[in-house]
């Protein structure tokens, strides 16, 4: 029996032999196993140091720490060798392949039509802008010139926001808080902060307590249009609401008034529409918006001269447009996020 130094060397050889030799990472592991785990070779080895002479014990110690060491060294060199090995691909690979493409996103449907709404006012030197969700009665309703006791401020068609303490509702000093039930609010605050001229028009969300079936939703958009300057006319408004539903709707597009009643305008009507479309939906007119001649009350509670200001204002559904545009027969598709519904547009 070969003396324990003299051990060392050839275990140390033949391992480092066997795992530089080893195919892939299993190999390398069985090559590990037999060498330097709980009952490999190399392992056993170190156990006999215990039986060895005190005087022998402090060189063969030394020694077979340092092939240990070397061992253990060369087995983490190889491993990441065949680490990165395993990791490349196993076949060629053609770098002239066309690259892999992530399918573009699109817009949602009320998206495109409110952009489209927005391009054509710009056209003709509309500017967007913009006001709050949560609304107090006094933009939503007073500075309209809506009284009290008007049916829109009823529990049943407006929802009331409820006070942190729910002790009632929530409450500013311009009335109580709500979800604004259409787009008008947003004249109002526009016309506190800026003298005329004013030529806005204002998308947005609003908010309704209906029930949801195929032409209402608790949530819909609108957009508001305002336009104060000197002498402005009920032709302006006509011209002005033709010329973006032909662009809308198409150049064969007719439109008419008819008169109506808003408190916030006087006199106040409604615009009908005509086309190819409305046809396929079996009727020649179909009511699309609702505007007229902003009314005196209105400029004087924001402080505008109603002697030098005069100006109009309309507001209308941006679903019922798309609604229009694309033959939807049902409002709900717009929300429920179907992949099928929205990849067609
Ligand atoms: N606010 C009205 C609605 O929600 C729409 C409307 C009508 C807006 C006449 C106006 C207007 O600015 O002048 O039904």
């Amino acid at each position: 029996m070969p003396g324990f130094l003299e051990q060392i060397e050839p275990l140390k050889q033949a391992a480092l032999n066997e795992l530089r030799a080893a195919p892939d990472l299993a190999a390398l592991e069985q090559a590990q196993v037999g060498y330097v785990g709980s009952h490999g070779k190399f392992t056993a080895l170190m156990k006999q140091l215990g039986s060895l002479s005190k005087d022998e014990k402090p060189a063969a110690g030394k020694a077979v720490n340092s092939a240990k060491n070397e061992l253990e060294a060369a087995l983490a060199e190889r491993r990441a060798e065949l680490e990165l090995k395993a990791a490349l691909p196993k076949e060629a690979t053609d770098f002239t392949l066309p690259g892999r493409r992530r399918a573009l996103g699109k817009l949602h449907p009320l998206t495109q039509v409110t952009e489209d709404i927005v391009r054509s006012f710009r056209k003709i030197g509309f500017v967007v802008a913009d006001g709050p969700e949560v609304e107090d009665e006094y933009h939503c309703f007073d500075a309209l010139n809506t009284p009290a006791d008007h049916p829109a401020r009823d529990t049943q068609d407006t929802f009331y926001l409820a006070a942190p303490s729910a002790a009632g509702s929530a409450s500013s000093e311009r009335g109580l808080l709500l979800l604004r039930t259409h787009t008008s609010s947003v004249q109002i605050r526009v016309m506190e902060k800026q003298q005329p001229p004013v030529r806005i028009i204002v998308p947005g969300r609003v908010y309704r307590r209906d029930n949801a079936d195929a032409t209402h939703n608790p949530t819909f958009h609108q957009v508001e249009g305002l336009y104060v300057d000197r002498n402005v006319t009920v032709g302006d408004l006509k011209g002005t609401v033709e010329f973006v539903f032909k662009e809308l709707m198409g150049s064969e597009t007719r439109i008419r008034f008819r008169p109506h009643y808003f408190s916030y305008t006087e006199p106040s009507f409604e615009i009908d529409f005509s086309s190819p479309l409305t046809r396929k939906m079996g009727k020649e007119w179909l009511e699309i918006a609702g505007c007229g001649m902003v009314h005196p009350q209105v400029f004087e509670t924001v402080g505008y001269d109603t002697e030098v200001w005069s100006g109009w204002a309309f507001g209308f559904g941006i679903e019922r447009i798309a609604m229009i545009r694309y033959g939807i027969n049902d409002i709900r598709l717009f929300y429920e996020n179907d992949l099928r519904f929205l990849r067609q547009f």
